[in-house]
Parts: structure tokens; sequence; C-alpha cells
């Protein structure tokens, strides 16, 4: 079930209220809202700016010449989402501010280790080596000259709702489920630069570093990434962002973003894994019985409502009901949503494009009365894998671990309209 272009057929069994002739918005609203507007531009019109802070607008545009081009674009001033800082060392996309699949490559989450550094291109190296018969260095123009490879792919931090374990309540999506962003990844294939090198039959792991001031590296089992992983220089249409590795990154679609090393500088082919300080001090699970799962590099499939979500305010009356979904396994099957805490659920409309490995909006119209309930989603991925709840992610998982929680996530809608983080 897709939501597809006003071209193609109507996909199917789900009912879309402009269907059933009924109106969306309340129309005394409507009229009210538009009462306000014109209230709001007489006054302007009269005092001009009301606070230094906002912006000023043209009273009427079509009086007065606009802009001139300009030679890199700027958002509108009015459009104030941000990233929200973590530390030092974190910044999360706001997801509440989302739409449909792709994050601005200005808005995608951050996380490094030791800062971002400033690197010039025409330094920089890639050194492949190790099991190889011609180790060999490579400038950023050499790997443009391979073929190029884009793709969509969504990049989590496996410790995107690490808080979760621990059941916080009042905060945003963006705080909760921030630190997961999609962009399109233009690079070479890892394939192909290992082919170019004469990767030896007996390499099965791969050493991938950083030259971050953390020197950020991570052991990577060949046989899984060697399909699909990219060494990318773009994003976006555009050069990489600092932030993002540039000028050079390992994207890995699907696998947790520490693996997607930036500012690649190293690749090692080896035997082994190469147990570097990041695969025991960070990315490993503690287990209830004290042991620990080591190299657990694939992102489970894990959905959330991005609105309404927690910290906004809602009317009464039509609401679509918006949020992603995605599985570093594969593609998102199904969503569903209960908006009554979860003892029934309906099928979400998936929109197309439904990409393997990317983030997927999903929508569901919906009347809300007035009455406090409880929103949640859950999804499926094209392995059958189904997003568990807390109480049966916890049952395998016990609560020491850190990393790759995926649980159901519940908002609250309070009779004047709040939305909250809460348990359930
Ligand atoms: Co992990």
């Amino acid at each position: 079930m897709t939501r597809r272009l006003e071209t193609d057929e109507p996909a199917g069994d789900e009912t879309r209220p402009e269907e059933e002739g009924t109106s969306l918005l309340n129309r005394r609203s409507l009229l009210a809202g538009a009462a306000s507007m014109m209230g709001t531009i007489m006054l302007q019109s009269v005092t001009g700016s009301a606070e230094a802070a906002t912006p000023v607008a043209q009273d009427d545009p079509t009086r007065v010449p606009g802009k001139i081009p300009s030679p890199y674009g700027q958002r509108s001033a009015f459009e104030t989402a941000t990233r929200k800082l973590r530390a030092q060392s974190a910044s999360l996309t706001p997801l509440q501010d989302s739409h449909g699949i792709l994050t601005p490559s200005a808005l995608h989450f951050e996380r490094h280790h030791n800062g971002v550094p400033t690197i010039n291109p025409a330094h920089h190296r890639l050194l492949v080596h190790g099991l190889v018969d011609q180790p060999w260095t490579f400038t950023l123009d050499d790997l443009k000259r391979f073929p190029a490879v884009s793709r969509l792919a969504f990049i989590e931090c496996s410790g995107n709702s690490a808080i979760e374990w621990r059941r916080p309540t009042g905060k945003t999506v963006q705080e909760t489920h921030g630190l997961t962003s999609t962009s399109e990844w233009t690079g070479v294939a890892l394939k192909t630069l290992l082919r170019e090198v004469g990767m030896s039959p007996e390499a099965s792991w791969m050493l991938a570093e950083g030259s971050d001031a953390a020197a950020m590296t991570r052991s990577l089992p060949l046989d899984s990434v060697l399909e699909e992983a990219l060494v990318c220089y773009a994003q976006n249409g555009e050069p990489l962002r600092p932030e993002q590795g540039y000028p050079l990154r390992l994207v890995i679609p699907g696998w947790e973003g520490n693996t997607c090393i930036k500012w690649l500088r190293r690749l090692k082919l080896g035997r082994a894994p190469f147990m570097t300080r990041e695969e025991t001090s960070h990315y490993t699970d503690l287990m209830p019985d004290g042991t620990a799962r080591q190299f657990t590099m694939i992102m489970d499939a894990k959905s959330v409502i991005t609105a309404p979500s927690g910290g906004q305010r809602i009317q009464q009356g039509f609401i679509e009901i918006r949020g992603l979904a995605w599985s570093g396994r594969g593609r998102i099957t199904e969503v569903e949503v209960s908006v009554d805490g979860g003892r029934s659920w309906q099928r979400a409309v998936l929109q197309d494009p439904v990409l393997p490995k990317c983030h997927t909006r999903f929508y569901l119209p919906w009347r809300w009365n007035g009455e406090d309930v409880i929103l949640q989603s859950r999804c499926q991925d094209e392995t059958g894998y189904r997003q568990p709840d807390h109480a049966a992610l916890v049952a395998v998982r016990g609560t020491n671990s850190f990393y790759h929680y995926n649980a159901i996530q519940s908002w609250q809608i309070a009779a004047d309209g709040r939305v909250s983080h809460v348990q359930s």
C-alpha cells in the first residue's frame, strides 16, 4: 500500500479524507485565521516589524522588484529549524520539522569523536594496502575518474534513542530519534577500488581509518560490505559537508553510522578484525548475563511518528499523522499506526519511493476528537522482521545496553492538545 503520484492509479484500500467529500479543516477556524492574518498585515503596515528578531516581509511583494540571484543559496529568513547540540560531540536532526525522506545537508545529524577537521582536498590521500597485489595512494581526482555511483541511504548513529533504554519522559522526537538522516551519497564503489589494487582472496576483514583528531577506526567484514559500500565524495549533489567527512567518507548503507568512516584516509585488508579501540571502548552491547555482543553492525527496523510528536500542540479535527520508518536490512514493507496505545492498529500509507536502507515516509489520516490518546507506530521490513515494543526488546537485551534501541515509541495527546513523550 503506497501513496503514488497523482497520475498513477489509486493505490488501493486506504481511505483518503479528500475522497469522502468532507472538509479537512474546520471552516470557522480557517476564516478566523484569515481575519487574524489581515490584522497582522495591517498592523505591520502601520508599525513596521513587531520584533527585531523577526525578518521584515514586504507588505506587497508585487510592488517592488525582488532580490537578484545569489552565488550560493540560503533558506528563507522565516525558517528556523536547527540541529540540537548534544554535548560537544553530536547534534540531532529536527525530525519534527522534516518533510519527505531527504535530510537537508545543513540539518544532517553529526557525531564525531574529536571534532570536525579542516582538510584541504588537494592534499588529501586515500591509502589502500594490506592483502592487495599493489598498494596504492589515491588522490580525490583519481577517485573521481572511476565510474560514479549514487544512492539514497539513511545513516543512523547506533546510539540513536539510547536514552529510551532508561525511559525518560518529556522529550521531543529530535531528542529521542534525531540521530538518523537520509542523503543521496555519490562516490566510487568499494569493490571497484579493491579490484583496482588487486584484493587478495585471503582478505576477509578491512580496516577503515579517518583523518580526524580521533583517527576514528573500525574493522569491517569484507563479505558483508563489499557489495554495497561506497567511498563517497558527494552528498545531495555537492561535495560532502565537513561534518559529514569532507572530502571523503565511507558509506555502508544500513550499518551503524560509526562504520561510515568520515575523513577517510586509509583502508587496509587483512585476515582478522584489527581490534581497534572502538571495537571495545564503544559499540559493544552488554547483555544481562555480563557477556557483550561485538560487531553488531546492522541497524534493525525502526519507525517513529514525527508529527504529532513530543512538545507539539494539536487542534481537534483532521490531523495527518506523519512519520519515518527505516531498516538496515532492506525495504520497509509495512507501517502500522495505533491511536489507542497499541490496542488496535491501522495500516499507514507508504509514500513512494520506498527504497532499501533508506528513510520511508508514512502517513495516516486521522480525526482527533479531543480525547486523551496515545499514538504509536510499528514497522516491518522485507526480511519479515517486526519492530518490537519496549518489553519485548528488554526481554531479549536487558537494560545494560546503550546502542541499538529500536522499540515502538509512544506520544500521548492530552485533552488540551499538548503532545508529550510517555512510557507505555
Ligand atoms: Co552495534
